[in-house]
């Protein structure tokens, strides 16, 4: 027998109030059964002649997360929400928002349509469409600019980011300081509006004043968010429903946002940043472990090497207020180490984003040591030592013999072995990876690995943890690279390829500019050191031997010492004290004297050769993770590539931009450059049997469950 569904909506009333209470855990997503309930209840209410007011709040800690984002897909919008706030907005009854928690998104709309709003000070609410790739669609790019002004409204609308209830000037009619004074409070204010006869105010009865929006206030605005907004097709739209709520009537401005709203909807960008929301939070779900998995508590952890990563990985626990252990074998690695992380901090406290008691307080965390001993009574060590198994191996050996039962040993290393590292060491089931991205107290991303041996509660504590530190943990297996640079590999290959058959570095970086990611590869290698790859490729000949053009021009720059930006030149050459890619015909002179030597041929390359040569190996190199069973599913590389490589979160990531081009022409292209490129497209652009099989299937990386 099915369970009864509790009630989405309720009312009871209350004297002469009836209160309206959605109850949808987890968010009160204003899914059909939320709408109808408040049809059905404010209707009601409005029909009871004992009643006078009507307040709509909410059961949840939410007042509610917006519209329900898992019905867009479906078409099915009935009722519209739009056509709830228009019976709310023209009742003849005082309807009052109480928000006892965040309102967005259409939630925040329910209470713009509302007579009066009433809010705790601390409380968030904000209209987050934007980063769905659409816009607010049930009346908040018309109403919040009449409550909170165009200046207010623009920012909310077009950045998407919460505010701070109490920030929000004009939104609300009462704002309370307590939020457990917030009912009584309310229901003292609905009183007064009863006993007073005070009037209905309804939202589309303000008109704006245009002189409060000139048409420069726009202008600056765009020139303001153009960088940020690159590439995006909502911020724009957004602008434009803010600008119909100055010149136009509620009704006029209401029909503006909708067709705005379905131009959004109908994008590929909208289907991509949705797909991209439930990615996010789909990599939390792991088959690994469940609610019954126990976790283990991490009070304190333990860091060794005090270096690029180690400092940044140290900051993250510091921010979270969890005190760090670091070790080096030496006191002046130890020293340049933690006086480094001091400087990151008063940097930080320079630009204001700290106090000096914030430096103080994070650094009173961070404690120094030379002896392995001093781990002793540490929950979770992460080594983060040179780049070298023997080193790495010798680290866990000493972990071994000095931690206590039931640590974590995590790696950062980003290609060993784990399971090498975790045979170390007595405990494998104690071991995972940790790969944090450079700069690892800025970037969102962690790879959280899992060797053969990991217990189910090490990969759950560690995902937990993930959050505590303000990370987004994707959980992936073992290979070299793991997830993320393992597909970078075929991306950076093809790119030098590329400058070997004549293209130039700036043709190449400016196509993948224009797809959408911050830089080029060409910048970003100069930028992370051209020496890097350098010695991976050194390490790995078995891999690429077979191949002689592989990286041959990065690989003279190197020998001739043009490791990148740190010297001043790579692929590029860069004044004194700036990162500007100054483009160097000598580069192109080296690509034609070893294209000479390797009898390749050098040509001209259509911008499409370009992005598809680099795009598409490194998504059919996804189609191999996925296979193998690496990443538990194609979302999860998504979420690592928008958060540790920057992929455009408006394409959703590397294998939803693939499910969204079709499959089909991703597989046909790689054949096409297979048959193509002669010996050099037989070894590189065979493509993977996953590709292969759901192209034919006519269906996506989405589908694919292994
Ligand atoms: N629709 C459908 N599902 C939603 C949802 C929504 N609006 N908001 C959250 N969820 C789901 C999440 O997918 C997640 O599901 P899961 O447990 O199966 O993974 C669950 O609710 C909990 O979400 P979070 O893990 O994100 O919970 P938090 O407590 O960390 O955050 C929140 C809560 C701040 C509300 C956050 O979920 C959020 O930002 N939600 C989206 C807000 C938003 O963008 N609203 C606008 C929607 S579009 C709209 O309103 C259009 C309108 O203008 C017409
Ligand atoms: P780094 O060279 O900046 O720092 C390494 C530190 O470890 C040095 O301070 C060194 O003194 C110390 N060290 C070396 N051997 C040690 C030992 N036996 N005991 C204690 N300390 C020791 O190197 P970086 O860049 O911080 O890299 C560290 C690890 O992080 C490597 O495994 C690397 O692959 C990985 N990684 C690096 C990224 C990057 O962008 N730099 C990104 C992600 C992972």
């Amino acid at each position: 027998m099915n369970a009864v569904q509790p009630a989405a909506v309720t009312r009871q009333n209350k004297g002469n109030i009836a209160i309206v209470l959605m109850q949808s855990p987890p968010v009160n997503a204003l899914s059909k059964s939320v709408r109808v309930g408040l049809i059905e209840h404010i209707s009601a209410a409005l029909d009871d002649a004992s009643i006078e007011a009507i307040v709509i709040s909410s059961e949840q800690s939410l007042f509610s997360g917006g519209a329900d984002i898992s019905e867009f897909s479906s078409g099915d919008f009935e009722p519209p929400l739009p056509s709830v706030l228009e019976l709310i907005e023209n009742a003849d009854k005082p309807i009052v928002a109480v928000l006892n928690g965040p309102a967005f998104g259409g939630g925040l709309e329910v209470a713009l349509a509302c007579h009066y709003r009433i809010t705790f000070a601390q409380n968030k609410v904000g209209l987050p469409e934007v980063n769905l790739g659409i816009l607010p669609g049930a009346g908040g790019t018309q109403r919040l600019p009449r409550l909170a002004g165009v200046a207010k409204a623009l920012d909310m609308i077009v950045s998407g980011k919460p505010a701070i209830a109490s920030s929000v000037k004009g939104l609300f009619d009462l704002v309370v300081d307590d939020p457990s004074q917030l009912m009584a409070s309310s229901v003292d204010f609905i009183n007064d509006l009863i006993a007073n006869g005070a009037p209905i105010k309804r939202t589309k009865d303000i008109d704006i004043d245009p002189a409060t929006a000139p048409d420069e206030l726009f202008a600056q605005y765009r020139q303001g968010i153009a960088k940020q907004a690159r590439g995006f097709f909502s911020p724009e739209r957004c602008i434009r429903a803010v600008e119909a709520a100055v010149t136009l009537p509620l009704d006029e401005g209401l029909q503006r946002e909708s067709e705005l709203f379905m131009e959004c909807m109908k994008s590929p960008q909208a289907r991509s940043q949705q797909h991209f929301f439930f990615a996010e939070r789909a990599a939390g779900h792991v088959a690994d472990f469940d609610k019954s998995t126990p976790t283990r508590d991490i009070k304190t952890v333990g860091i060794i090497g005090a270096g690029t990563m180690g400092g940044g990985i140290a900051m993250n626990f510091a921010n979270a207020g969890i005190p760090v252990v670091m070790l080096e074998l030496q006191q002046e690695a130890l020293d340049k180490g933690l006086a480094l992380i001091r400087r990151n901090y008063s940097n930080s406290a320079k630009k204001g984003k700290l106090t000096e008691q914030d430096v103080e307080d994070r650094m009173a965390l961070l404690q120094g040591t030379t002896d392995y001993a001093g781990l002793a009574e540490v929950d979770l060590v992460i080594e983060a030592v040179f780049e070298k198994m023997d080193v790495k191996k010798q680290v866990f050996t000493k972990l071994d013999e000095v931690c206590k039962p039931g640590a974590i040993l995590a790696s950062n290393t980003s290609t060993l072995d784990l399971n090498e590292i975790a045979a170390s060491t007595s405990r494998p089931q104690d071991v995972i990876g940790l790969h944090f991205f450079s700069p690892a107290n800025v970037m969102k991303l962690l790879e959280v690995v899992k060797g053969e041996k990991t217990a189910a509660d090490v990969i759950k504590t560690s995902m937990l943890m993930a959050k505590k530190i303000r990370k987004v943990a994707v959980l992936v297996g073992v290979c070299f690279g793991f997830v993320g640079n393992r597909m970078i590999e075929p991306y950076g290959r093809e790119s030098n390829r590329l400058i070997l058959e004549g293209a130039s570095p700036e043709q190449i970086d400016k196509v993948i500019y224009d797809f959408g990611m911050p830089m080029g590869p060409n910048t970003m290698g100069d930028m992370a050191g051209l020496d890097i790859g350098y010695f991976v490729r050194q390490s790995r000949q078995a891999f690429i031997a077979h191949d002689p053009s592989y990286a041959v021009v990065a690989d003279r720059l190197v020998e001739e010492g043009r490791v990148g930006l740190k010297v001043g030149k790579g692929i590029y050459l860069y004044e004194e004290g700036s990162r500007t890619p100054i483009p160097d015909p000598s580069v192109l002179a080296i690509a034609k004297q070893e294209a000479q030597k390797l009898g390749v041929e050098q040509r001209q390359h259509s911008e499409q050769e370009i992005l598809e040569r680099c795009i598409f190996p490194l998504i059919n190199e996804g189609a191999h993770i996925l296979e193998e069973g690496i990443a538990a599913k194609s979302s999860d590389i998504d979420v690592i590539y928008v958060y540790g490589y920057g992929f455009p979160v408006y394409r959703g990531g590397p294998m939803q931009y693939a499910d969204e081009i079709g499959l089909d022409k991703v597989y046909a292209a790689m054949c096409k450059y297979r048959d193509e490129l002669g010996d050099y497209g037989k070894m590189w652009f065979e493509p993977a049997p996953l590709l292969k099989k759901l192209a034919e299937q006519g269906k996506g990386f989405a589908d694919f469950k292994k």
